[in-house]
């Protein structure tokens, strides 16, 4: 399926209208729901493995079959990378990168959660973050699944405060949009102090397996950071 991947179809020609609304409701209230077992243990799973490290974490979330981590890896050499997905087809071959010829970098991980539950473990351990990722999540382009989006769900505050240094890229420029409103309510509601930038991007080495099939197929790539003041010192 390289090159011919289908571009976002959407009855949404803009920021979806209730956008603002679910935002504002979930910044004034606190996410509560029961954590699966699996992803508490993954999670604790996870937890040992960063103990290992002196340094502030880097998650790839939706990390699907882990080029994207490997990426990461190389970037930050020194920091723990933690590959989170809930499909285990897919990393099973994020694990199985390790079996051709190369072997994981020590500093990744991988683990099998739900990223809303994972996100809540993380936020509620204070885990020390340096960079988080978020590449290509789905994008759920009908208007009636615009809840289902990231930032448009009440997990969104808890994304929000993670990471001084947010990236989420998309090939589809409403999702960008979105999620850039989402973060610049967030900003003036809580006061915070980021930098938000959202930019159209032609990326010279695609960074996962999603980025190289839409670049292939000639989708137009959006990138929007959030870059809190504590992580430029
Ligand atoms: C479109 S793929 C992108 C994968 C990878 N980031 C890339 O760029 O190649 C989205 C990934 O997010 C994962 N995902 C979506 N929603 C998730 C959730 N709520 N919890 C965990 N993983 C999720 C899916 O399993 C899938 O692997």
């Amino acid at each position: 399926m390289i090159g011919n991947s289908k571009k976002v179809e959407s009855n949404q020609t803009g920021i979806h209208k209730d956008l603002e609304g679910l935002v504002l409701r979930y910044l004034n209230s606190e996410f509560r729901r029961p954590i699966a077992d699996h992803t508490r243990k993954a999670f604790e799973e996870a937890s040992a493995f960063i103990a290992k490290f002196d340094a502030p974490v880097v998650l790839d979330s939706g990390c699907g079959t882990g080029l994207s981590t490997l990426h990461l890896a190389k970037r930050f050499p020194e920091n723990p990378v933690i590959g989170v997905d809930k499909s285990e087809v897919r990393l099973s071959k994020a694990d199985s990168r390790a079996e051709n010829g190369e072997p994981l970098p020590k500093n990744v991980f991988f683990v099998r959660a739900e990223l809303l539950d994972f996100w809540k473990l993380v936020s509620d351990a204070k885990w020390n973050i340096r960079f988080h990722a978020l590449y290509y999540p789905n994008p759920w382009p009908k208007q009636s699944e615009v809840r289902y989006r990231f930032h448009g769900s009440p997990i969104f505050p808890t994304l929000v405060s993670l990471s001084p240094e947010l990236e989420m890229r998309t090939n589809w420029k409403i999702y960008a949009d979105e999620f850039r409103f989402a973060l610049e309510i967030a900003q003036k509601h809580l006061h915070l102090n980021m930098e938000i930038t959202e930019e159209k991007f032609v990326p010279s080495d695609p960074i996962s397996a999603f980025e190289k099939k839409f670049q292939e197929s000639g989708h137009g790539l959006y990138k929007v950071s959030a870059t809190s003041q504590r992580s430029s010192h």
